[in-house]
């Protein structure tokens, strides 16, 4: 049986250090506050990876998931901790080409030609959660792809009548769609803001030619710059997807196309450092441990930060950079805070309360749920309150910072006494910092940032890591460290909705 999913924990970015010890087959250690330190400085070596990215999720999909719900009414069963709200992440698997890196649900060329069928399945898809929502606000939509500026007019405007239909939406909610170059003619963006979008997410990756030219993608970056103005000019909100790590990238090719950007008044940019695991497709060995570029990506993202500031930029989420008060980017940071998540499409991963699920992702499962009446669910977890708590601390930690205030209120648990000497120790260690009611992991920590955040599970679920196959737990060093540092809570967690 396959216990894991190879999209998680990459061997690259977790390099195994030769001193460590051997996973123990009789449990976990003991919390040993006096330990902890030392214990955490050593282990968190191993991991040697560096790569701020979206593509994190807690729980990891480490174990078989169970099947879809049976009904959407055993979808919808759990409390949520945010009640009454939600938002929609639509995906649209077209795009003109298939990019040489990329490792989404994607149909590339012909793929297009479906797009009548697909969009008439996601309409019935929207209809099925039209009723059990009815009450609730929709606070966000985000068409993802893909590329979902690939559909025709027509269709844009057949999906956007049966978004507005199905989700009662906040009279401010913001509604995001991703573009590529080449699939944005101004009539096709004055559509989009007639249709309602308030934010686009243009995927230029870079200005320079030579390195465009080896991608897959064919546009000219003319052509490209010409469509982004239009963009800033019609829609306002645009962020523009940048990225680096390629091994023909000259030196100053990310600060240039930063520039450039900055210069044309972009107001939120995003910079995404090239992850080539999952770009070759199937392939089960993931080659050398180490990542060769892992200090030039260091270097080129700390210029990139620098360049940013001067030019008045801020951090908002780990890798998304905005110009303060100009650019929105509520969906993604909501994202973490395990507000419910409508998922349509093929592929897409939504989260019901208490119930992260994702669609099927090939076509054929996808069309075939929906015509027997059946959500198009293929995986659904079901979390205990303490995983939810842990999903919304990790994530928030891993992407942005923990309130730990509205921790206590939503939740009615104390991470100061649940995690109080692990708090201490990563404090001291310098990883963390404490600012106010928050939590945040300080720019040392960055590098180790796929696995800290991943202390503050239940020592419940460390604990199951060790029923793993141990090659598993050799390969994979954040379980191994979880497993390794030991237990981490110094006291019960008692989920307690809504105590403020
Ligand atoms: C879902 S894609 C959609 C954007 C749009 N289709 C495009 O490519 O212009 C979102 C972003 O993920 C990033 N991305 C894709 N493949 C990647 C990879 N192998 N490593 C790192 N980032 C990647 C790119 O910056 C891309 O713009
Ligand atoms: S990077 Fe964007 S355009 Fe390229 S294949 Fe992936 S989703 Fe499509």
């Amino acid at each position: 049986m396959k216990h894991y999913s190879v999209s998680f924990n990459k061997k690259s970015r977790l390099i195994k250090h030769p001193e460590t010890v051997q996973p123990r087959a009789e449990g976990l250690h003991p919390l040993q506050p006096e330990h902890l330190q030392a214990r955490l400085n050593d282990l968190l070596q191993i991991q040697n990876d560096f790569f701020p990215c979206f593509d994190w999720t807690f729980p990891p999909p480490l174990f078989a998931q169970s099947s879809g719900p049976r009904s959407i009414a055993e979808l919808f069963a759990q409390p949520s901790v945010i009640p009454n709200r939600y938002s929609v992440y639509l995906h649209i698997p077209f795009c003109k080409t298939l990019c040489s890196f990329c490792y989404y649900t994607v149909l590339p060329g012909r793929g297009i030609e479906q797009s009548a069928t697909y969009v008439d399945y996601l309409l019935r898809e929207m209809a099925m959660y039209h009723a059990p929502l009815t009450g609730q606000r929709c606070e966000s939509i985000y068409l993802g792809g893909g590329t979902p500026t690939t559909l025709d007019n027509e269709h844009l405007a057949r999906l956007f009548d049966g978004l507005h239909r199905h989700f009662n939406l906040t009279d401010d909610a913001e509604i995001t769609i991703e573009a590529a170059p080449g699939t944005l003619p101004r009539d096709k963006i004055e559509l989009l803001k007639k249709l309602g979008v308030t934010r686009l997410s243009y995927g230029i990756q870079t200005l320079d030619e030579k390195m465009l030219a080896t991608m897959n993608r064919y546009y000219s970056v003319d052509e490209a710059l010409r469509e982004l103005r239009d963009a800033v000019e019609i829609i306002g909100n645009v962020n523009v997807d940048t990225m680096y790590g390629f091994e023909n990238e000259p030196e100053d090719a990310l600060q240039n196309t930063l520039q450039k950007f900055t210069a044309l008044g972009v107001p939120c940019l995003s910079i995404y450092s090239l992850d080539k695991q999952r770009s070759v497709k199937g392939k089960e060995d993931f080659g050398p441990p180490k990542d060769e570029m892992y200090l030039r990506k260091i270097a080129l993202f700390q210029h990139a930060k620098e360049l940013l500031a001067a030019a008045g930029f801020e951090p908002v989420l780990q890798n998304i950079f905005a110009r303060p008060g100009a650019a929105s980017y509520r969906h993604q940071v909501r994202r973490w805070d395990n507000l419910p998540q409508v998922a349509l499409g093929v592929g897409s991963m939504g989260y019901a309360p208490r119930r992260p699920y994702q669609n099927y992702s090939t076509l054929k499962f996808y069309y075939e749920h929906i015509d027997a009446g059946q959500l198009p669910i293929m995986t659904m977890d079901c979390l205990s309150p303490e995983m939810e708590l842990a999903r919304e601390v990790t994530s928030q930690l891993r992407f942005t910072k923990v309130n730990t205030d509205v921790i206590r209120e939503k939740y009615g648990v104390a991470l100061d006494e649940v995690f109080g000497d692990l708090i201490e120790s990563l404090l001291a260690l310098g990883y963390l910092e404490r600012i106010g009611p928050h939590l945040r992991l300080t720019e040392r920590a960055s590098y180790y940032n796929n696995v800290i955040p991943m202390l503050f599970a239940p020592d419940s679920f460390k604990e199951s890591l060790l029923s793993l196959p141990e090659e598993y737990l050799e390969k994979f060093p954040v379980p191994y460290v979880m497993t390794q540092v030991g237990c981490t809570q110094s006291g019960p967690i008692e989920v307690n909705l809504g105590t403020a």
